[in-house]
């Protein structure tokens, strides 16, 4: 970071995110709402549900992160019980979003939509597009009250360009275009590039087709030469060990949907699919050749692909 990227802080930045965060320690006034002397949290109390696993810190945990609790640690070792390269397929699934957004800011993209960011993990998408372009801007959602709670580093912009963050489920999404935060950050009427990695397969069907109808809209309101880069779990690999997984996670409070290679082409429909096509996250560009080879495909148990707006 050089040392005038706080200068460059979204001042349109979502409300809640001065919040106090409540872990259940936080000091209550005698009718329930946050203690406000000095020192005490200030804001609206946040609950972070820490009595339960969350999706965002089940995969902080495999990436290494320390934003993860108990709750997380237990579902976590269900599944590489069941799945042990959940850590590998995980690592590659990020660092599929460090490569898209490198070759996405070359190709000349300058606005960035991230839903279901994810805990901050260095680099994040800003550090890595404002590393090239420092005129980039970006706009960061998720709804996991933890993300919320971390999100100042994800605010810390370049002075020329500008980051935001909403607090949003991708459920709505028209909530998500219609955001302050985001209208102040991003102009709609330019190219934007939407990635949604490993956050579509959180959105189940229940026999309605949601989670397409989901990305249709997103993709309805960007203009032409806008991009999609998306990661999404599969079965097609080992369709055993992914019910496992499906069935660890449902116990744990969160519904998943794996969807097939066909399933998750139709995310891209009317969009061009830009080199090499739909690929396991290791494969789609690789920085070395030997990177690509190193990961069984059962290991990765991920699509990713990134489309171009014609
Ligand atoms: C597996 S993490 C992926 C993080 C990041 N996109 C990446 O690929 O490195 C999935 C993220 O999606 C978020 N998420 C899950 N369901 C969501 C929803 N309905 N709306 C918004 N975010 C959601 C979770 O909170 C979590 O942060």
């Amino acid at each position: 970071m050089n040392a005038g990227m706080s200068e460059g802080i979204n001042e349109g930045m979502n409300e809640g995110f001065d919040a106090g965060i409540d872990d259940g320690t936080a000091d209550r006034t005698s009718d329930g709402t946050a203690d406000h002397r000095p020192g005490r949290p200030a804001g609206p109390i946040v609950d972070l549900q820490l009595d339960r696993a969350h999706s965002s810190r089940i995969y902080d945990y495999f990436l290494g992160g320390k934003t993860n609790f108990l709750a997380d640690r237990m579902a976590a070792g269900s599944v590489l019980s069941v799945f042990p390269s959940a850590l590998i397929a995980a690592r590659i699934n990020r660092e599929f979003m460090h490569r898209a957004t490198r070759a996405l800011v070359k190709a000349g993209m300058r606005q960035f939509l991230d839903i279901g960011t994810g805990i901050p993990t260095p680099p994040n998408l800003h550090d890595i597009a404002q590393g090239i372009a420092p005129d980039a801007r970006i706009v960061y959602t998720d709804n996991d009250p933890i993300v919320l709670a971390h999100a100042a580093a994800l605010l810390l912009s370049t002075p020329e360009g500008r980051t935001a963050y909403v607090q949003s489920d991708v459920n709505d999404p028209e909530a998500i275009l219609a955001a302050p935060q985001l209208r102040h950050t991003l102009d709609l009427r330019e190219p934007v590039a939407l990635s949604l990695n490993a956050l579509m397969h959180f959105v189940t069907d229940d026999g309605r087709d949601r989670a397409h109808a989901i990305v249709d809209t997103l993709k309805s309101a960007l203009p032409s030469g806008s991009t999609l880069a998306m990661t999404h779990a599969t079965p097609d690999f080992g369709p055993g060990t992914m019910e496992k997984i499906v069935e660890i996670y449902r116990g744990a409070g969160t519904v998943l949907q794996f969807r097939s290679r066909g399933e998750f082409l139709r995310f891209f429909d009317g969009w061009e699919l830009l080199a090499p096509g739909v690929a396991l996250p290791h494969q789609w560009r690789p920085d070395r050749p030997e990177d690509a080879t190193y990961v069984a495909d059962a290991e990765a148990g991920c699509y990713a692909a990134v489309a171009r707006k014609p």
